[in-house]
């Protein structure tokens, strides 16, 4: 039986992963700090990666396949530390965000990455998940997967960045819905496709670097689509960027924001490299079936929620009150 160590498994993708491996046969034990359970099948190692005794209960075991998804180089950093001789593969999910430069579209694995954070920097993602790859590369060399997931999209997602869309399409039916109207690039990975590829490379003991994400599409291509899945009537306000900034409305991500929406000068960022990921078997769900099941998860929070991403339906339509639409 593949012994599995997930660090993590207690939340949104590390779960998944978890679940993936359980579905697989494999026998996992997440370690996490116990404020939330492990999925059904799982041990649950309660540690709290901030300490140095973190990892003592699960240092000794000899693991098939270590999974580690912290954005945090000292944790990644003790935990490589410790566990890394001993197993026999790793898997680490960093993330797109860890490119130095987002100016060169179609940019492969081979582009460079942000300088590495060093011990007392002031927090940096992209410096954080730099610095995370160096220890994974440094303590198992080629016993190391290293995937670069982009925006991870579908049920569960605790972000609430592309579920907006979809749910804001469905709670406005025959009203209407703001959206950019200068045109952009988008890039998503379904979570269950992403688990189903970190899993993957645990089974096959596969080392090297991935960009994990889907074909790269107009924004305005995705937006149709949770339109329709939606079955949103009303009408469509496209905003250019000037009026958007002009109103206050942030990108990407966050409150009064329009979710994946990027600035223009980011012309690499939702055009990544996905040619190793489809190489080593990596599949993309339908974009509708990725959009039904964010919709049902996003009925089943309420599509009137206080949301972490996104306009509240009040400021959207004071918006679009304002532009004249
Ligand atoms: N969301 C995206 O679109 C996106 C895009 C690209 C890359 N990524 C990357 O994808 C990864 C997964 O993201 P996620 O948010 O879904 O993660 P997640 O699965 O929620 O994983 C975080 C896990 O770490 C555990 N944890 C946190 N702090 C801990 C501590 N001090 N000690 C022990 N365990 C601790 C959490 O458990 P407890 O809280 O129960 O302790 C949880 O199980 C991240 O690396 C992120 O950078 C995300």
């Amino acid at each position: 039986m593949t012994d599995v160590l997930v660090l993590g498994g207690t939340g949104w993708l590390s779960g998944r992963v978890a679940r993936e491996w359980l579905a697989r046969g494999a026998r996992v034990t997440c370690l996490a700090r116990g404020g939330r359970p492990a999925p059904d099948g799982a041990a649950l190692v309660v540690g709290d990666r901030e300490t140095r005794d973190a990892y003592a209960a699960v240092a000794a075991h000899e693991w098939d396949e270590v999974v580690d998804v912290s954005s945090m180089p000292s944790h990644v950093a003790q935990a490589a530390g410790a566990l890394g001789e001993r197993a026999r593969h790793w898997t680490y999910v960093s993330s797109l965000s860890v490119y130095a430069a987002d100016d060169v579209a179609g940019a492969d694995e081979s582009a460079a990455l942000a300088e590495p954070a060093l011990p007392g920097d002031a927090y940096d993602y992209a410096r954080a998940k730099s610095a995370a790859e160096a220890s994974v590369r440094a303590a198992c060399g080629d016993r190391a997967a290293v995937v670069r997931p982009g925006l991870i999209v579908g049920d569960g997602d605790p972000t609430d960045r592309f579920g907006y869309w979809v749910g804001r399409f469905a709670l406005a039916a025959d009203g209407p819905v703001l959206v950019p109207g200068d045109e952009r690039r988008s890039q998503v990975i379904d979570v269950d496709d992403l688990a189903r590829f970190l899993v993957d490379r645990g089974e096959k003991r596969w080392h090297g670097v991935a960009n994990a994400t889907g074909p790269s599409a107009p924004l305005s291509d995705v937006l149709r689509a949770a339109r329709a899945v939606a079955g949103h009537t009303g009408t469509v306000v496209a905003a250019s960027d000037a009026d958007l900034l002009a109103h206050d409305v942030a990108y990407w991500m966050g409150p009064r924001s329009l979710p994946l929406w990027l600035p223009a000068d980011m012309p690499g960022f939702a055009t990544r490299s996905i040619e190793t990921y489809l190489r080593e078997g990596g599949q993309h769900a339908p974009l509708t079936e990725t959009l039904e099941r964010a919709l049902a998860h996003e009925r089943a929070l309420g599509l009137e929620r206080e949301r972490r991403a996104g306009l509240t339906r009040p400021d959207e339509l004071s918006i679009i009150d304002a532009l004249g639409a």
